[in-house]
């Protein structure tokens, strides 16, 4: 009875979040949205420019807009419960991208290395000074090409490129850019394999 319920305030909570993004130009046409879907703007609200999701796409988690921040998701990819991508400037995805849960995508460091910066920060009433201070703070594209298959607890952070079928070990923290068709892994992440590029063996592009 009580697991009954559960469902229909979670179908009810992810009908109400579908709503809530297509009201602001989202198009979420054929993507499945989570009653565990978090999206939101630091300043206004998120929109069809600044979130914009494939096809076939299956979301959870929380994605955080900085004022200039985007998120651009491809068709055919799943985020899982406990993603976390925040976005100052532009985090790109791929297509037939899988992310395990509990991931972290970050274009910015959301923190001033300044300690001066900071102190200012904790001196200031909370969740009114972050995105005012985005000029102090970090930030730089990610972009993580197609098929791309992040495991779990892996961190993704600023600046980093990630080449089109590699894997992002779980656990892993990765700082720097990653080739195409590897295995990244540890932290910092390193590449430890190369993996064999099956589409070319198969004939397939
Ligand atoms: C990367 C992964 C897919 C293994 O791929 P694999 O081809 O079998 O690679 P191997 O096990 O041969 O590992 C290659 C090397 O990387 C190391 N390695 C593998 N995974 C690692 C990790 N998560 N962290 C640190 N090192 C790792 C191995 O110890 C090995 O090191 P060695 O060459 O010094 O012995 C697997 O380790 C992984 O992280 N999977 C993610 C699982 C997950 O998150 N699932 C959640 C649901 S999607």
């Amino acid at each position: 009875m009580i697991g009954r319920m559960v469902q229909v305030v979670n179908r009810m909570r992810a009908r109400q979040v579908r709503r809530y993004l297509e009201r602001n130009g989202i198009d979420l046409s054929h993507v499945q949205c989570s009653h565990r879907l978090l999206v939101k703007r630091e300043s206004g609200v998120p929109t069809g420019e600044t979130f914009r999701i494939g096809e076939h796409t299956h979301l959870e988690g929380r994605y955080i807009l900085g004022s200039e921040g985007r998120i651009v998701i491809g068709s055919h990819c799943s985020f899982r419960t406990g993603t976390h991508m925040s976005s100052r400037d532009l985090i790109t995805i791929g297509d037939h991208v899988f992310g395990a849960e509990g991931i972290f995508i970050a274009d910015n460091d959301n923190h001033p290395v300044s300690p001066l910066a900071r102190k200012e920060m904790t001196c200031t009433p909370p969740g009114s000074v972050l995105w005012k201070m985005s000029d102090q703070v970090a930030c730089k594209p990610v972009a993580i090409e197609d098929g791309v298959w992040i495991g779990r607890h892996a961190m993704i952070l600023k600046g980093v490129r990630i080449g089109q079928w590699s894997i992002v070990a779980a656990g892993a923290v990765v700082t720097k850019d990653v080739p195409e068709f590897s295995i990244v892994a540890g932290n910092p992440g390193k590449v430890v394999k190369t993996i064999v590029n099956d589409f070319e063996l198969s004939g397939e592009d």
